[in-house]
This record gives structure tokens, sequence and C-alpha cells, in this order.
């Protein structure tokens, strides 16, 4: 008798995510030596800084192999705490609202798992971050998009979200600087959207793993910082990954007010239990050298930065493309629907064509566009440039 496989409702609703098939695809291709012009990775293309990998070799040759408490090594999160504090304006959180997760996705996810039950609303500012609605119908909550193009600088305002807010609604997602689209939300913009979420008595996420990725002299908030009631209402999510390059570590955060933070670490201890913990020493030694740190973001940051304007101003020289001037994290999200394809087969074609890897915009429920990450080298920058002049001409003939 044959074994008939019968899935979960979870495992049958859930869609793999498209930016690590795009990813994947991309390093096939380069596997079988094609030469790959990869804008899909949505991770820095520089090394982990070093003092932090030798803090993380230094905990393992201590023996620091076994399991820690499952919300994070105490230093960590005391160190969480006080950049919360200091650099966040988030007056009074103490370690215990401070967890450490695998990951900034895991951080995301428990903070859905931790306030979403079965039939709430949530609202997600499209584009979106591909995974939001997934983790909220994996919490058995129901996703409700609001689209906000190009036009609208890709930012929900507060008479879109109020106007979405019923009463099954339970939480806002907010991710300021955004992945796909680079946008950066002003203080004031974020402080009449927390009034708003406040008011009607919904919880926000606010998704800030990008917060030290910006240009143009933009300065990043923390919803949570606004007031007490903000306090109350925000769970702050980032992690280690974008900003040190440390994607591969596997390491999150999560600020919450207490009853929160204390629920998503019971979720954490029945579900993953610690992140690594070698890995936790490097975090830390990030955290306590942090001019250290910030000088090796800089450097970083210089690079994106530069790239960043020379595919801007490539992007626009091109028929079919629209590009806007994204001011945070690694992306940008150009409008290519004068092109008269859907974002998948642009995509599709020009990867089979020009040997060009982009995210088309239907995962991030924007179709119409397609992302493009920066966190790539000059020469694929230039090269891709070339390759997408080349096929946007094409098209036109
Ligand atoms: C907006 C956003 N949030 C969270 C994450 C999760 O990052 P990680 O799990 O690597 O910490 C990502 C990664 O792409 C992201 O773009």
């Amino acid at each position: 008798m044959t074994n008939q496989v019968r899935l979960s409702t979870w495992a049958s609703n859930i869609a793999p995510s498209p930016t690590l098939a795009v990813d994947a695809k991309a390093k096939e291709l380069k596997s079988i030596g094609e030469d790959v012009c990869g804008f899909g990775a949505g991770e820095p293309d520089f090394d982990t800084p070093e003092f932090i990998k030798e803090a993380c070799i230094k905990a393992l040759s201590e023996g620091k192999t076994k399991y820690a408490p499952s919300a994070g090594i105490p230093a960590l999160r005391e160190a969480l705490a006080e950049k919360y504090r200091n650099q966040n304006g988030a007056d009074g959180v103490t370690a215990a609202q401070c967890i450490v997760s695998p990951g900034g996705k895991y951080s995301c996810y428990l903070a859905i798992l931790a306030v979403i039950s079965p039939g709430d609303e949530v609202i997600i500012p499209a584009p979106y971050w591909v995974s939001y609605p997934e983790m909220v119908k994996l919490a058995g909550g129901t996703p409700k998009t609001i689209f906000v193009g190009q036009e609208a600088g890709f930012k929900m305002n507060p008479e879109q979200l109020r106007a979405a807010i019923t009463p099954k609604t339970r939480l806002v997602i907010f991710n300021s600087p955004s992945n796909p689209t680079g946008a950066v939300y002003s203080s004031l913009e974020l402080q009449a959207l927390t009034e708003v979420a406040i008011e009607a008595g919904i919880y926000i996420m606010s998704d800030e793993i990008y917060e030290y990725l910006l240009y143009d002299g933009v300065q990043h908030v923390s919803p949570a910082s606004f007031s007490k009631e903000a306090a109350d209402s925000v769970i702050t999510v980032s992690g280690f990954s974008k900003t040190f390059s440390m994607t591969g570590w596997r390491l999150g955060t999560l600020m919450a007010p207490p009853a929160i933070a204390k629920a998503v670490a019971s979720l954490q201890s029945q579900t993953s239990s610690n992140a690594t913990t070698f890995a936790q020493y490097g975090a830390l030694s990030a955290m306590e050298n942090w001019d250290k740190s910030m000088s090796a973001v800089n450097a970083m940051i210089e690079v994106f930065d530069r790239r960043r304007l020379s595919l801007i101003k490539g992007l626009n020289a091109m028929k079919g493309f629209e590009c806007a001037h994204a001011q945070g994290a690694f992306y940008l999200f150009p409008r290519i629907d004068k092109f008269g394809m859907s974002s998948a087969d642009f995509s599709a074609r020009i990867l089979e064509e020009e040997k060009v890897a982009v995210v088309p915009g239907e995962g991030f429920g924007a179709p119409g566009y397609i992302r493009l990450s920066y966190a790539t080298s000059d020469e694929v920058i230039n090269k891709g440039l070339e390759r997408l002049s080349r096929f946007s001409a094409s098209l036109k003939e």
C-alpha cells in the first residue's frame, strides 16, 4: 500500500521564500560555470568583522559549547537593554525585556505567535518583506495588506492605517528601513502611525533590522521610544545579520513589554531553545566594542552608498525603469510595469537571457516591481547595468 502524503494546513498553505529561491537559482547557475550577475541576495557581501569572529573563536576554545539560558546569555541581554535605552530612547527597558533568538526571522515569528490567535487580523503595508504574511498565516491569523506604491514613497499614511483597522485587528507591522523598498519613515510619520495604533489598542511589530544602514543623513527612530503607551504597544525586532555582516550566525533580537517578552521567552524555550551559545559571545563583543563595530559598519555603508547612487542613476537612465531614491537598507525597488509583462516573467527572462538575477515583486505583494540588492560587488553592478540596459533596449524593439 502506498503511503499517501497528507500535509498539515500550515504546511499546505505556506509558500517557500522567493528571495531565497532566486539566490539558490543564481548560485546553482554559478556552480555550473555561468557568469551570473546576482542582485538577489539579502546579505552584505562583506565578511563579519575580525574582532567579532575572534570573540566567538575564544568562546569556543573556552568550552562555551553547552546549552545557554533559552532567552539568551545574560550579558548580551543586558548589553541589548543598554543599547535600547541609550541609543533608541527606550527609557527604562530591562534585560528581561530583551530576547536573543536564532535569527531576526525567528524573532518576527515569535513576536507574531505571541500576540496573534486564529481569526485575528494583521495589517501589513505592501511592498512587504516576504515572510510577514506567511508567518501571520502560520499563527492562524489573516494578513490584511495595504498597498503603498512608489508615488506614496512606499509609505503607509495614518488615514490608510485607520481605515484598515477592524474589530479583529490585533497587530500592524512597521519595517523602516524597508526590505524591499529601502524607504525610511521620518520620526513624524512613524509617530502619527503609532498614535493611530495606540488609539485603536493594537500592537505594533517594528522590524528595525536595517536601522544602521542609512544614507543621505536620514535618522532612524524606534516607535517604542515615543511614549509610555508606545513602549507598552511596540514589539521591536532586529538582529545582527545585516548590520554586522553576520547572516550565517543566526542571531536575532527582540525587545517587548514585559509580559510579551515573557511569552516570547516561553515560546522560544519550547521550540528552538537558545541561539547558538558561542555565536552569542561574538555578538556580545560587537556590543561591547561599539566604536569598533560602528567603524566597520560605516566602512560598509560608504561602499553601499556609492553603489546605491550608481545603481539608481544607471536604472533611471534606461527606458522602462523608474527607480525611487531609496535611503536605507541595501535594496532598490524599481517599477518595471512599462515593459508590459509580469515581474515574474521579467525576472525569469532576464535570468535566462542575460544571466541577471533579480527578485520579482509579486512575493513582496507588489507586482510591477523588481527588487535589486546592491549588497554585491561593483563589478557585478557595472556588468549588471550593462546587461539590464541591453535587455530593456531589446524589449523596445
Ligand atoms: C525585513 C527583514 N526582517 C528580518 C530579516 C531576518 O534576518 P535574519 O533572520 O537573517 O536575522 C530580514 C532578512 O532578510 C529582513 O529583510
